[in-house]
Parts: C-alpha cells; structure tokens; sequence
C-alpha cells in the first residue's frame, strides 16, 4: 500500500465526532466551529492567529457555552502536526488555514504556494497516517476561471488568473490524488462562492486587518463613517446595471453546508459549489445594505478591478440534491447581520 495509508481500506468516513478545524479563528472557520459545536461536534483548532485573533475563539466559546481545545500553530509544521493527532482522537479535519488575498499573492507567490499548498500536504498525510477518514477542504469558484456562468462542479477547471486561486486548484488535485492512492480515505472539495454576513449574535463577524479588500467589509467600514466612499469598480460590464456580479451566501449558509458535507458526502472524492444560485450586483448589494439598515453608503463610480470578472454565480443544485443542503438566509440577512457585527467592533 502507497504512503503509509492507514485508513481502513473501504470504510466509510462514518459520523466524525471530533473535528480539526485548521484556521479555525478565522471568518468563515471560527463561524463552522459555531455550527459544529451547536451541533453536538466537539472541536479542536489549529490556527497561528496570522490573520485573526484570539477574540474570535472566545466569541465562540460565548455564543455556544462549550469549550474547545486550541493549539497556536503553523499548520505547515508536520511535526507540529502530528503532535496534534497524537494527543487527540481526530474523527475528521476541515482545512480553511492558508491565504486568500488576490493582489498580495501575485506579490508573493513563493509563500502563497508554500502556505497553501504545504498545509494541505502535511495534513492530508497526518490523516493517512493516523487512520483519519475525512476531510473537508475550502476551495474557491475561483477554480472556475473564465468559464460562462453558472458554474457547475462538472466543468473543467480553468487556470487561475493569480497564484491565489491556483493554491486551490492545485491543492484540489493534490486531495484527489491522495484519495485515490488511500482507499477509505475521503476528501469533500468545497467551493465557496462570495461569504458575507456574520452570526446573528453579532459577537463574530469579518474583521479584516487594514484597508478591506472584498466588498461587504468595505461598505461596512464606509456606513460606520471609518472610510469616506465605496469605489465601484466599473459600471460598464455586461449585466443588467453595468457592475459586477457575484453570488454572495450568508457565512451561517456555508458554515452548515460544511456539517452537511461532513455527514453527507459520499466516500471517496465530490466536489460541491457552496453558494445561493443567484447573483446580485454590486450596485443591488448597496442598495439592499441601505434599504436592511437605514444607513447611507457614499459611492462613486471607479475604473474596472484588473483580474475581475463581470459575473460568476454557483448552480448550486448538486449540493442540494447530494448533501441535503441549501441557503436560508437572504441578502438582507447578510446586509443586517454584517452590519450588527461592524458596529460591535472596537477598532
Ligand atoms: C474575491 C477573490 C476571490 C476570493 C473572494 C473571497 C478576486 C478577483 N477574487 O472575490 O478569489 O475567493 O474574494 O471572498 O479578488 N467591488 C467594488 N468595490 C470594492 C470591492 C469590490 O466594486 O471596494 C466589487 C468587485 O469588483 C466585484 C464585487 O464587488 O464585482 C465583489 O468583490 P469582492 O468582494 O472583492 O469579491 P470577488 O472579487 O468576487
């Protein structure tokens, strides 16, 4: 048998019990580790707080009333690693650990494809080697390229216009291969489409460091009155108002399509979009913000974004039919409960 593999040959992945969450302080991991442990999983983290903070985990603790195991770690140290899988039973991993800015990564490729792609090697081989039958990976439409929208999970994957999105297409394959070199060993391929929003609580929400790159953040930061406009990067797409648009999902949405693939997804490798299906405009999305919460949005028109797309939205009828899951929550959820959060914030 190839590397070592030591996950039950055939077995099914089972209900996990015990999950690692890597980058579990982050956005969208610290809001699955709310799911997670709402849902009866108990929860250990790895997450070097390289873009988030311990508040997060504590938001956690608080919104849930349980407790978690937390390890401050690089999770591209293997021998880091392997200390966590000694010291706890692991049923199942979901990697969200590794870096998402699109424009820092054309700056700096070499840690873009060391960070993400050394991370999914030292976990995907913790998980042969100790037995661990189940992983969950968060991966990006940006896989999608410039294929015509709706993206569906069957079309062949186009290369990224940036290294960033092609630390996921690679890490990706790099799964698929490894389920097929283990067999009894699982990889679910998540393909987030735009996640805004924050959990209703408004205790843990999207807190970028510096200026936001994305737009919910920036719109926030506008209402507060911390940034004077919101640039929209070109009215002269091909859509219905002229601005981009995007398919963007509650972060709750897409943190319980998580447990949805954890309990659902079939042995072996799949692949699913984790979106709404329907795509809004940026200009749509300011409106709805002002319309959900009363507060003006600056704005003025700006030159197109380089490496932007005019549309991309999910068909997100696979994950419906295979893993049981859809979006609940509306924009105007996502607008009300971003908005709850950024005005929580202390700066
Ligand atoms: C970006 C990344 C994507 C990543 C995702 C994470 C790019 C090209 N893609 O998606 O790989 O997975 O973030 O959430 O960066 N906009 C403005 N003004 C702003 C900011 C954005 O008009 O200040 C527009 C953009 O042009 C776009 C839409 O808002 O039409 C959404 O932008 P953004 O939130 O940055 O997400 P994506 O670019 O879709």
């Amino acid at each position: 048998m190839a590397e070592a593999c030591k996950c039950a040959p055939g077995s099914a992945p089972g209900r996990p019990e015990n999950i690692l969450v890597t980058g579990g302080a982050g956005f969208i991991g610290s809001h699955t580790c709310v799911a997670l442990l709402s849902t009866g999983y108990s929860v250990v983290i790895a997450d070097n707080f390289s873009n988030s903070s311990p508040s997060a985990l504590d938001a956690v603790r608080r919104i849930t009333g349980r407790d978690l195991v937390f390890y401050e770690t690089d999770v591209t140290d293997a021998s880091a690693v392997r200390r966590i899988f000694s010291e706890n039973r692991i049923d199942g991993v979901i990697h969200f650990a590794g870096y998402k800015a699109v424009g820092e990564s054309v700056e700096k490729p070499l840690s873009y494809y060391r960070n993400n792609l050394l991370s999914t090697i030292v976990l995907a081989g913790a998980c042969v080697e100790h037995g661990v039958p189940r992983f969950v990976f968060s991966s990006s439409a940006t896989v999608y390229g410039d294929n015509k929208p709706p993206f569906v999970e069957s079309m062949p994957l186009l290369p990224a216009a940036n290294p960033y999105g092609e630390t996921k297409a690679v890490c990706e394959k790099i799964l698929a291969d490894t389920v097929r070199s283990c067999s009894g060993f699982s990889a679910s391929l998540l393909r987030y489409f735009n996640p805004v929003g924050a959990h209703e609580s408004g205790l843990l929400g999207e807190a970028p460091n510096g200026i936001p790159n994305n737009l919910m953040p920036y719109i926030t930061r506008v209402a507060k009155g911390e940034l004077k406009e919101l640039s929209i990067f070109g009215n002269d797409y091909d859509t219905p108002d002229g601005t981009g648009v995007r398919d963007y999902i509650h972060v709750m949405d897409l943190a319980e399509g998580h447990i949805a693939a954890l309990r659902n997804a079939p042995c072996g490798l799949s692949v699913y979009n984790l979106g709404t299906g329907k795509g809004t405009s940026v200009l749509q999305l300011v409106t709805a913000f002002e319309r959900a919460t009363g507060v003006s949005v600056p704005r003025r028109i700006a030159a197109r974004r380089p490496g932007d797309i005019a549309v991309c939205y999910a068909d997100a009828g696979k994950a419906e039919r295979e893993l049981g899951w859809k979006t609940h929550r509306t924009i105007e959820d996502m607008c009300r409960d971003s908005w709850r959060f950024e005005k929580n914030r202390c700066v």
